[in-house]
């Protein structure tokens, strides 16, 4: 049988668009090449080299199939458009923006043209003038998810939260089945401190069966702000499951510290964290204006009656880092100091300081369950801001202290009008309630000499408020 297969340049050409619109770029090329060879250079074909070059990764080579094609074709809108996506990914902001505006002015029923004009103004900081393009773009294409998305983030830029979230609600009622606006609405009711309205969103997309891990992570952060821990693990736990090696998925069930009950950060994770730390941690905590070594120092001699010079000891450092506690205090009559902590890597800091008797690593639970040793001062700085319910600790360390006894921490605080105990701080930390702090504190059988609501550090020039809290056995009062 003769097998007649006729091949014209036209249908080639809508063969190469269909294979670049699926992805099928390896496919692409050879057959891009053979329209070439039937046909004069056209627009159309210059445009697919272009976009083929670009889904390839091969920009220069785009750059050079555009500006050759616009040289030869100026008023071509669509040229002009790949051109300003181009010289976007290449960082041209300005003549990208000046492609996009030609492409608009060229072809008024683009509606995608108008959307790239709209990105590239919010680029720009032009965010009123990006929201005119983009209401644009949506009214000709109202169930384009991703003009949506821009429109709300410029409307967001605009400081309009409450229409950006109206636009995404319409949004996810014309194009149900698209993710990326599901969980633009969370993320959008996240940053407004809506956690309750961000977990409607996620359940509203869940029962809609449209989920992916990032909606997960999502929805655990949410829950974890509304101090729903255990349900937050629930979702964190899914998130993991649709992306195990997804870093971050990782970085968000790592940060919640809502793995493990929720009641504290994992300490593989902090572990990682503070090994990856250490050759930085003191070069930024000085940088962050760190306070916390110096305000144990005032309190103990504020407290500690070391007018005799009579060593008090040993002393117990709980997650000693680097050693900066021992060094505010390697002038008074303290010691011998025994630190704790769970990061090799920061005990290694900490050792080349030569202050320490000695260094473990250990969990510092573990360290006073475990150890019947009796320390007159147990001292954490910034440490137990990594778990959330203290009652444990506090029982563990008061069963270690001696009568006359003394332990001096520091924690986060929580705003003064929130009424729960403690909270989620960001960063697998967590903040406490001052009231909550004491009434633990007594409940664990201390006698609360002070809490002292003190700026711990300076974060993006913003104080972090905490608490120093000096407790001593019930009955000894100093
Ligand atoms: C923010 S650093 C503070 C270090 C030091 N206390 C200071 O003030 O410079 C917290 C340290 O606590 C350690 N850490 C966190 N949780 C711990 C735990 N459960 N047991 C022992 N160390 C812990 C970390 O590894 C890290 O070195």
């Amino acid at each position: 049988m003769d097998l007649q297969i006729s091949v014209d340049a036209e249908s080639l050409t809508r063969r190469v668009a269909d294979l670049i619109d699926t992805r099928r770029i390896g496919a692409a090329r050879p057959l891009l090449a053979a329209a070439r060879r039937m046909a004069p250079s056209s627009p159309r074909l210059a445009e697919l080299s272009a976009l083929l070059a670009l889904r390839e990764g091969r920009l220069d080579l785009a750059q050079a199939e555009l500006d050759r094609a616009i040289a030869d074709a100026p008023e071509h809108a669509g040229l002009r458009k790949y051109r300003a996506d181009l010289r976007r990914q290449l960082g041209d902001r300005v003549g990208a923006t000046q492609d996009a505006a030609e492409a608009v002015i060229l072809d008024r029923n683009d509606p995608a043209a108008k959307a790239l004009l709209g990105l590239l103004l919010l680029d720009l900081g032009q965010s009123a003038d990006a929201v005119r393009c983009l209401h644009e773009a949506v009214a000709d294409a109202p169930a384009n998810p991703s003009f949506r998305e821009g429109l709300s983030s410029a409307l967001v830029a605009c400081g309009n939260e409450a229409d950006a979230a109206a636009t995404l609600a319409e949004g996810i009622a014309a194009a149900p089945g698209s993710v990326a606006l599901r969980n633009a609405a969370i993320l959008l009711a996240v940053r407004r401190y809506d956690f309750a309205a961000a977990v409607q969103w996620a359940d509203d997309a869940l029962a809609a069966g449209v989920a992916d891990a990032c909606l997960f992570g999502l929805k655990g952060h949410a829950l974890s702000s509304l101090g729903q821990h255990a349900e937050a693990a629930d979702a964190y736990t899914e998130a993991l499951k649709l992306r195990p090696d997804d870093p971050y998925v990782r970085h968000l069930v790592a940060a919640s510290g809502a793995v493990a009950g929720a009641e504290r950060a994992p300490n593989e994770y902090l572990r990682a964290v503070f090994d990856g730390y250490a050759d930085r941690f003191e070069t930024h905590l000085i940088s962050l204006g760190y306070r916390v070594p110096g305000l144990i120092r005032a309190a103990l001699l504020h407290r500690l009656d070391i007018s005799d010079g009579a060593r008090i000891g040993p002393v117990l450092d709980l997650g000693c880092g680097t050693g900066l506690l021992a060094l505010a205090i390697s002038d008074l009559p303290l010691g011998p100091v025994v630190g704790v902590d769970l990061s090799p890597r920061m005990l290694a800091a900490a050792a080349e300081k030569q202050l320490y008797a000695e260094l473990r690593e250990a969990d510092l639970m573990h360290v006073l369950a475990t150890d019947a040793t009796s320390w007159p001062l147990i001292l954490a700085a910034d440490v137990l801001c990594y778990i959330g319910a203290l009652d444990d600790v506090l029982a563990a360390v008061h069963a270690r202290l001696p009568p006359g006894g003394l332990f001096v921490f520091s924690v986060e605080e929580l705003p003064a009008d929130t009424a729960e105990a403690w909270g989620p701080g960001g960063k697998a930390r967590y903040r406490h309630g001052l009231s909550y702090v004491r009434q633990a504190a007594t409940a664990a059988g201390f006698t609360v000499h002070a809490i002292d609501r003190e700026v711990l550090r300076y974060e993006i020039d913003a104080p972090v408020p905490g608490l120093l809290a000096v407790l001593g056995r019930a009955g000894d009062d100093r």
